[in-house]
Protein backbone atom coordinates (compact mmCIF):
# COMPACT_ATOMS: atom_id res chain seq x y z
CA UNK A 1 0.00 0.00 0.00
CA UNK A 2 0.95 3.61 -0.77
CA UNK A 3 1.37 4.93 2.79
CA UNK A 4 0.60 8.74 0.61
CA UNK A 5 -2.45 7.36 -0.81
CA UNK A 6 -5.56 9.53 -0.24
CA UNK A 7 -8.31 7.77 1.83
CA UNK A 8 -11.01 6.51 -0.82
CA UNK A 9 -12.65 5.35 2.00
CA UNK A 10 -12.95 7.52 5.34
CA UNK A 11 -14.35 6.01 9.11
CA UNK A 12 -14.33 9.05 10.99
CA UNK A 13 -15.42 8.65 15.02
CA UNK A 14 -18.12 6.43 13.45
CA UNK A 15 -20.93 4.63 16.12
CA UNK A 16 -23.93 3.27 15.67
CA UNK A 17 -26.52 2.21 18.53
CA UNK A 18 -29.33 0.12 18.41
CA UNK A 19 -32.89 0.52 19.47
CA UNK A 20 -33.63 -2.75 21.35
CA UNK A 21 -36.34 -3.75 24.08
CA UNK A 22 -35.64 -2.13 27.35
CA UNK A 23 -32.90 0.67 25.75
CA UNK A 24 -29.96 1.03 23.53
CA UNK A 25 -27.44 -1.45 21.93
CA UNK A 26 -24.49 0.32 20.96
CA UNK A 27 -22.81 -1.94 18.30
CA UNK A 28 -19.94 0.19 17.28
CA UNK A 29 -17.75 2.82 19.01
CA UNK A 30 -15.24 5.50 17.96
CA UNK A 31 -14.44 3.54 15.23
CA UNK A 32 -11.69 5.32 12.60
CA UNK A 33 -10.35 3.56 9.07
CA UNK A 34 -9.10 4.69 6.32
CA UNK A 35 -9.33 2.73 3.38
CA UNK A 36 -6.22 3.54 0.66
CA UNK A 37 -7.31 3.62 -3.45
CA UNK A 38 -6.54 0.04 -4.56
CA UNK A 39 -6.06 -1.48 -0.83
CA UNK A 40 -7.39 -4.85 0.34
CA UNK A 41 -8.31 -4.42 4.51
CA UNK A 42 -9.80 -7.59 6.23
CA UNK A 43 -12.27 -7.28 9.48
CA UNK A 44 -12.38 -10.10 12.13
CA UNK A 45 -13.89 -10.45 15.18
CA UNK A 46 -16.10 -12.14 17.57
CA UNK A 47 -19.33 -12.71 16.29
CA UNK A 48 -21.93 -9.92 17.17
CA UNK A 49 -19.41 -7.25 17.05
CA UNK A 50 -20.36 -5.42 14.44
CA UNK A 51 -18.52 -6.19 11.56
CA UNK A 52 -22.02 -6.52 9.15
CA UNK A 53 -23.30 -3.60 10.87
CA UNK A 54 -20.13 -1.73 9.47
CA UNK A 55 -20.79 -2.26 6.11
CA UNK A 56 -23.98 -2.16 6.05
CA UNK A 57 -23.55 1.50 7.07
CA UNK A 58 -20.63 1.43 4.18
CA UNK A 59 -22.96 0.47 1.30
CA UNK A 60 -25.57 2.87 2.17
CA UNK A 61 -28.18 1.07 3.48
CA UNK A 62 -28.50 2.85 6.90
CA UNK A 63 -28.01 5.99 7.57
CA UNK A 64 -28.28 6.54 10.88
CA UNK A 65 -25.01 6.91 12.68
CA UNK A 66 -22.99 8.82 14.83
CA UNK A 67 -19.28 10.60 12.73
CA UNK A 68 -18.65 10.25 9.54
CA UNK A 69 -18.05 8.37 6.69
CA UNK A 70 -16.32 9.26 3.41
CA UNK A 71 -16.32 8.09 -0.11
CA UNK A 72 -13.49 10.27 -2.12
CA UNK A 73 -13.66 13.03 0.67
CA UNK A 74 -17.35 13.36 -0.11
CA UNK A 75 -19.65 12.60 2.55
CA UNK A 76 -21.78 8.89 1.86
CA UNK A 77 -25.59 9.50 0.55
CA UNK A 78 -27.23 6.70 0.22
CA UNK A 79 -26.13 3.37 -2.03
CA UNK A 80 -24.28 3.76 -5.23
CA UNK A 81 -22.86 1.62 -7.57
CA UNK A 82 -18.93 2.31 -7.11
CA UNK A 83 -20.01 0.05 -4.86
CA UNK A 84 -20.93 -3.67 -4.45
CA UNK A 85 -21.79 -5.83 -1.63
CA UNK A 86 -21.84 -9.56 -0.87
CA UNK A 87 -24.19 -10.33 1.73
CA UNK A 88 -23.62 -12.76 4.49
CA UNK A 89 -26.44 -14.81 3.55
CA UNK A 90 -27.31 -14.97 -0.53
CA UNK A 91 -30.28 -12.71 -0.94
CA UNK A 92 -31.18 -14.39 -4.34
CA UNK A 93 -34.50 -13.62 -5.57
CA UNK A 94 -36.29 -17.19 -5.82
CA UNK A 95 -38.14 -16.78 -8.73
CA UNK A 96 -35.17 -15.64 -10.56
CA UNK A 97 -32.94 -17.73 -12.42
CA UNK A 98 -29.13 -17.57 -11.57
CA UNK A 99 -28.50 -14.91 -14.96
CA UNK A 100 -31.75 -13.00 -13.90
CA UNK A 101 -29.80 -12.89 -10.31
CA UNK A 102 -26.77 -12.06 -11.82
CA UNK A 103 -28.21 -9.56 -14.05
CA UNK A 104 -29.91 -7.45 -11.45
CA UNK A 105 -26.36 -6.28 -10.32
CA UNK A 106 -26.36 -4.31 -13.59
CA UNK A 107 -29.68 -2.80 -13.29
CA UNK A 108 -27.92 0.91 -13.49
CA UNK A 109 -25.17 0.35 -15.99
CA UNK A 110 -25.32 1.28 -19.57
CA UNK A 111 -25.05 -1.45 -21.13
CA UNK A 112 -26.74 -2.46 -24.23
CA UNK A 113 -28.51 -5.99 -24.22
CA UNK A 114 -25.22 -7.73 -25.88
CA UNK A 115 -22.77 -5.85 -23.64
CA UNK A 116 -25.21 -7.27 -20.21
CA UNK A 117 -25.58 -11.04 -21.82
CA UNK A 118 -21.62 -10.80 -22.24
CA UNK A 119 -20.86 -9.55 -18.76
CA UNK A 120 -23.29 -11.82 -17.23
CA UNK A 121 -21.83 -14.94 -18.94
CA UNK A 122 -18.16 -13.97 -17.87
CA UNK A 123 -19.33 -13.50 -14.52
CA UNK A 124 -20.78 -17.01 -14.41
CA UNK A 125 -18.43 -18.24 -15.60
CA UNK A 126 -16.02 -16.86 -13.07
CA UNK A 127 -17.78 -18.48 -10.35
CA UNK A 128 -18.05 -21.87 -12.36
CA UNK A 129 -21.62 -21.87 -12.82
CA UNK A 130 -21.83 -22.12 -16.88
CA UNK A 131 -24.37 -25.41 -16.03
CA UNK A 132 -26.71 -23.68 -13.92
CA UNK A 133 -27.13 -20.51 -15.62
CA UNK A 134 -31.57 -21.25 -15.98
CA UNK A 135 -31.07 -22.71 -13.03
CA UNK A 136 -33.48 -21.15 -9.54
CA UNK A 137 -32.11 -20.73 -6.31
CA UNK A 138 -34.00 -23.69 -4.75
CA UNK A 139 -31.99 -25.67 -7.30
CA UNK A 140 -28.60 -24.61 -6.16
CA UNK A 141 -26.55 -26.06 -2.68
CA UNK A 142 -25.91 -23.54 -0.63
CA UNK A 143 -21.97 -22.37 -1.74
CA UNK A 144 -23.28 -22.44 -5.40
CA UNK A 145 -26.13 -20.01 -3.93
CA UNK A 146 -23.55 -18.13 -2.51
CA UNK A 147 -21.24 -18.22 -5.44
CA UNK A 148 -24.19 -16.15 -7.32
CA UNK A 149 -23.84 -13.56 -5.16
CA UNK A 150 -20.86 -13.19 -5.29
CA UNK A 151 -20.98 -12.73 -9.44
CA UNK A 152 -23.87 -10.19 -8.58
CA UNK A 153 -21.35 -8.14 -6.28
CA UNK A 154 -18.69 -8.19 -8.77
CA UNK A 155 -21.03 -7.82 -12.28
CA UNK A 156 -21.42 -3.66 -12.42
CA UNK A 157 -17.13 -3.87 -11.15
CA UNK A 158 -17.63 -1.79 -8.78
CA UNK A 159 -14.93 0.72 -7.06
CA UNK A 160 -15.00 -0.69 -3.97
CA UNK A 161 -16.26 -3.96 -3.11
CA UNK A 162 -17.38 -4.91 0.31
CA UNK A 163 -17.51 -8.59 1.22
CA UNK A 164 -19.09 -10.02 4.32
CA UNK A 165 -18.47 -13.59 5.27
CA UNK A 166 -18.20 -14.23 1.16
CA UNK A 167 -16.50 -17.99 1.27
CA UNK A 168 -18.13 -19.12 4.79
CA UNK A 169 -20.82 -21.49 2.92
CA UNK A 170 -17.68 -22.99 0.25
CA UNK A 171 -15.95 -26.19 0.85
CA UNK A 172 -12.05 -25.88 1.57
CA UNK A 173 -11.30 -26.42 -1.87
CA UNK A 174 -13.23 -23.96 -3.67
CA UNK A 175 -13.37 -21.56 -1.21
CA UNK A 176 -9.13 -21.19 -2.00
CA UNK A 177 -10.09 -21.26 -5.55
CA UNK A 178 -12.55 -18.02 -4.79
CA UNK A 179 -9.64 -16.59 -2.93
CA UNK A 180 -7.26 -16.72 -5.80
CA UNK A 181 -10.09 -15.66 -7.79
CA UNK A 182 -10.61 -12.68 -5.27
CA UNK A 183 -6.91 -11.80 -5.88
CA UNK A 184 -6.60 -11.86 -9.53
CA UNK A 185 -9.84 -9.92 -9.98
CA UNK A 186 -9.01 -7.00 -7.84
CA UNK A 187 -4.97 -7.23 -9.74
CA UNK A 188 -6.85 -6.67 -12.73
CA UNK A 189 -9.15 -3.80 -12.04
CA UNK A 190 -7.51 -2.72 -8.77
CA UNK A 191 -10.32 -2.46 -6.83
CA UNK A 192 -10.56 -1.62 -3.04
CA UNK A 193 -12.36 -4.32 -0.49
CA UNK A 194 -13.21 -4.80 2.70
CA UNK A 195 -13.79 -8.17 3.72
CA UNK A 196 -15.43 -9.33 6.65
CA UNK A 197 -14.32 -12.92 7.53
CA UNK A 198 -14.26 -15.35 10.53
CA UNK A 199 -11.48 -17.19 8.97
CA UNK A 200 -8.11 -15.66 10.30
CA UNK A 201 -5.92 -18.02 7.38
CA UNK A 202 -8.10 -15.96 4.70
CA UNK A 203 -7.50 -12.50 5.90
CA UNK A 204 -3.85 -12.88 6.07
CA UNK A 205 -4.04 -14.70 2.67
CA UNK A 206 -6.03 -12.12 0.75
CA UNK A 207 -5.45 -8.50 2.74
CA UNK A 208 -3.24 -5.79 3.46
CA UNK A 209 -4.10 -4.75 6.45
CA UNK A 210 -6.45 -6.82 8.79
CA UNK A 211 -8.54 -4.54 11.79
CA UNK A 212 -9.32 -6.68 14.59
CA UNK A 213 -12.25 -5.70 16.43
CA UNK A 214 -13.24 -6.33 20.10
CA UNK A 215 -16.88 -6.59 20.86
CA UNK A 216 -20.24 -4.62 23.13
CA UNK A 217 -19.24 -2.43 21.55
CA UNK A 218 -17.39 -3.29 18.30
CA UNK A 219 -14.06 -0.91 18.88
CA UNK A 220 -10.60 -1.13 16.74
CA UNK A 221 -8.81 -3.98 19.20
CA UNK A 222 -5.59 -3.66 16.12
CA UNK A 223 -4.59 -3.08 13.09
CA UNK A 224 -1.97 -5.45 11.62
CA UNK A 225 0.03 -4.91 8.34
CA UNK A 226 0.90 -7.71 6.57
CA UNK A 227 3.90 -7.03 4.32
CA UNK A 228 4.00 -10.72 2.74
CA UNK A 229 4.41 -10.72 -1.26
CA UNK A 230 1.75 -12.64 -3.28
CA UNK A 231 1.08 -15.14 -3.93
CA UNK A 232 1.35 -15.97 -0.05
CA UNK A 233 2.47 -18.78 0.54
CA UNK A 234 0.04 -20.78 3.69
CA UNK A 235 2.91 -22.80 4.80
CA UNK A 236 5.52 -20.47 5.11
CA UNK A 237 7.06 -19.48 8.71
CA UNK A 238 6.15 -15.92 8.56
CA UNK A 239 2.42 -16.26 7.32
CA UNK A 240 2.56 -18.89 10.09
CA UNK A 241 3.52 -16.62 13.07
CA UNK A 242 1.04 -13.98 11.84
CA UNK A 243 -1.90 -16.56 12.01
CA UNK A 244 -1.00 -17.02 15.64
CA UNK A 245 -0.57 -13.67 16.50
CA UNK A 246 -3.54 -12.82 14.92
CA UNK A 247 -5.68 -15.92 16.98
CA UNK A 248 -4.19 -14.86 20.14
CA UNK A 249 -5.65 -11.06 19.84
CA UNK A 250 -8.82 -12.80 19.03
CA UNK A 251 -8.82 -15.76 21.99
CA UNK A 252 -7.45 -13.20 24.00
CA UNK A 253 -10.96 -11.76 24.79
CA UNK A 254 -13.17 -14.72 26.33
CA UNK A 255 -16.05 -14.28 23.73
CA UNK A 256 -14.83 -15.53 21.16
CA UNK A 257 -15.93 -18.53 20.18
CA UNK A 258 -14.96 -20.48 16.91
CA UNK A 259 -17.78 -19.98 14.39
CA UNK A 260 -19.29 -23.73 14.69
CA UNK A 261 -19.52 -22.71 18.48
CA UNK A 262 -21.14 -19.42 17.72
CA UNK A 263 -24.95 -20.35 16.71
CA UNK A 264 -25.06 -21.46 20.21
CA UNK A 265 -23.17 -18.98 22.76
CA UNK A 266 -26.07 -16.96 23.22
CA UNK A 267 -28.82 -19.94 23.55
CA UNK A 268 -30.11 -20.42 26.90
CA UNK A 269 -27.88 -23.04 29.01
CA UNK A 270 -30.85 -25.53 29.04
CA UNK A 271 -30.41 -25.89 24.95
CA UNK A 272 -27.45 -27.08 25.67
CA UNK A 273 -28.74 -29.94 27.60
CA UNK A 274 -30.29 -31.50 25.15
N1 LIG B 1 -31.34 -4.26 13.35
C1 LIG B 1 -30.80 -4.47 14.54
N2 LIG B 1 -31.49 -4.17 15.68
C2 LIG B 1 -30.96 -4.33 16.91
N3 LIG B 1 -29.71 -4.81 17.11
C3 LIG B 1 -28.98 -5.13 16.04
C4 LIG B 1 -29.49 -4.99 14.71
N4 LIG B 1 -28.52 -5.40 13.84
C5 LIG B 1 -27.48 -5.78 14.59
N5 LIG B 1 -27.74 -5.62 15.91
C6 LIG B 1 -26.84 -5.89 17.04
O1 LIG B 1 -25.61 -5.23 16.78
C7 LIG B 1 -24.51 -6.04 17.16
C8 LIG B 1 -23.61 -6.25 15.97
O2 LIG B 1 -24.28 -7.03 15.00
P1 LIG B 1 -23.59 -7.44 13.63
O3 LIG B 1 -24.59 -8.14 12.79
O4 LIG B 1 -22.93 -6.24 13.03
O5 LIG B 1 -22.46 -8.45 14.14
P2 LIG B 1 -21.36 -9.28 13.32
O6 LIG B 1 -20.02 -8.85 13.83
O7 LIG B 1 -21.60 -9.14 11.87
O8 LIG B 1 -21.64 -10.78 13.81
P3 LIG B 1 -21.53 -12.18 13.00
O9 LIG B 1 -20.07 -12.51 12.94
O10 LIG B 1 -22.27 -13.14 13.88
O11 LIG B 1 -22.15 -12.00 11.67
C9 LIG B 1 -25.11 -7.36 17.72
O12 LIG B 1 -25.12 -7.26 19.12
C10 LIG B 1 -26.52 -7.37 17.17
O13 LIG B 1 -27.40 -7.99 18.07
MG1 LIG C 1 -22.28 -10.47 10.42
Amino acid sequence: MNAIAPALVSFNQVGKHFAVAGGELEAIRDFNLQIADGEFVAIVGASGCGKSTLLRLLIGLDNDYQGQILIDGQPLNGIGSERGIVFQEHRLFPWLSVAQNIALGLVNEPLNSEQRQQRIDQYIALVGLQDFSQAYPHQLSGGMAQRVAIARGLVASPRILLLDEPFGALDALTRQQMQDELLAIRERARITTLLVTHDVEEALFLADRVVVLEPRPGRIKRIVDIDLAHPRQRASYAFHRLREDLLHELTADERYLPPALEQIRDLPLTYLAY
